[in-house]
C-alpha cells in the first residue's frame, strides 16, 4: 500500500512568526486519537512546503511532533554552488530539515519561465543529495479544451524524468497532477477526471520505467482541494494524496483535510 501524502504548499504566504503560530494550533490534536494512531501506523504523512524563510521555524516546531511530519522547499537551483544570486542549492534545502522539494509547479512554469529542461536538471540534482522531488505537471484550460491533457502531462513527465533511474522513482519521487485551471480558482477537477489523469500518468511511468516504479510512485492531486472534497479524491485508486494551496494556510481547514484523509484509511 502506498503511504498517503497530505501536503500543504504555502506559496508566498506565512512569515516566520505566522508559521510559529500555525504549528502551535495545528500540532496538539496529533497527540490524541484518531490522528495519533494514523500517523504512528505509518499509513499517512503530512508535509509542509513553507517559504525558505520559514523552513527553520517549521523544522524547529516539528521537532517534538510525532513521526509522520515532513518538510519540503518550494524551489531549488540545480547547481551545487556558485554565483547564482538569489538561488538556493539542493544541499541548502536538505540542511534546512527538508525531505521534499517541489519542482515544476505551474506558477514557476508560467510566471517564472521554468522549462521542462530545468525540471529535469532539478530532479537530478535533488536525487543527488537524497531529496525527494514532488514533480508537478498539469494542463492549462486551453489545452484541456483542445483535448490535449494527456499529451501535455506525458510530455512534462517524460522530460522531467529523462535519465532518472527507475529505482529512484518508486520511493524517491512523488508526482503531483495539478491542472492549471483548478489552481486557486475554486474549480476542483471531478474525482473521475483527476483519477483518469493520475491513472494515465501511472501508465506512462509503467511503460517507460517498469511496473515496480509505477506501483511504488505516489501520485497526488492538487487544485482547489478543500476539506469537503478530500475524501472523494482520496477514494480513487490512483490518487495517493493531495497537494493543497489555499486550504493549507489555516490550521483548522488543513486539519480537517488530514482528518478526512484519516477517515478514508479507516484508521
Ligand atoms: P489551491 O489549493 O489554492 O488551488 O492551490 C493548489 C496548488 O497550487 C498547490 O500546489
Amino acid at each position: 500500500m502506498r503511504r498517503l501524502l497530505i501536503a500543504g504548499n504555502w506559496k508566498m504566504h506565512m512569515t516566520a512568526g505566522e508559521t510559529e503560530h500555525f504549528f502551535k494550533d495545528f500540532l496538539p490534536p496529533f497527540s490524541e486519537e484518531p490522528l495519533k494512531g494514523a500517523l504512528a501506523k505509518g499509513h499517512i504523512e503530512v508535509a509542509f512546503f513553507p517559504a525558505f524563510t520559514s523552513l527553520y521555524v517549521a523544522s524547529f516546531a516539528m521537532e517534538g511532533a510525532p513521526k509522520g511530519f515532513s518538510l519540503g522547499a518550494q524551489n531549488v537551483h540545480w547547481e551545487a554552488k556558485g554565483a547564482f544570486t538569489g538561488e538556493i542549492s539542493p544541499s541548502m534545502v536538505a540542511e534546512s530539515g527538508c525531505r521534499y522539494c517541489l519542482v515544476g509547479h505551474s506558477e514557476r512554469r508560467h510566471l517564472f519561465g521554468e522549462t521542462d529542461e530545468m525540471t529535469q536538471r532539478k530532479i537530478g540534482a535533488l536525487h543527488d543529495v537524497s531529496l525527494k522531488p514532488v514533480f508537478c505537471v498539469g494542463e492549462t484550460l486551453e489545452e484541456r479544451e483542445k483535448g490535449k491533457t494527456f499529451p501535455v502531462v506525458e510530455r512534462q513527465l517524460l522530460a522531467g524524468f529523462d535519465g532518472v533511474p527507475s529505482e529512484k522513482l518508486s520511493l524517491e519521487t512523488v508526482v503531483a497532477y495539478e491542472p492549471v485551471w483548478a489552481i486557486g480558482t475554486g474549480k476542483t477537477a471531478s474525482e473521475s477526471d483527476a483519477q483518469e489523469a493520475c491513472h494515465y500518468l501511472r501508465a506512462v511511468v509503467a511503460r517507460h520505467f517498469g511496473k515496480d516504479a509505477a506501483d511504488g510512485i505516489r501520485i497526488l492531486y492538487g487544485g482547489s482541494v478543500k476539506p469537503g472534497n478530500t475524501a472523494k479524491l482520496l477514494a480513487m485508486d490512483d490518487i495517493d494524496g493531495v497537494l493543497v494551496g489555499g486550504a493549507s494556510l489555516k490550521s483548522d481547514s488543513f486539519l480537517d483535510i488530514v482528518k478526512a484523509a484519516v477517515t478514508t484509511l479507516g484508521a
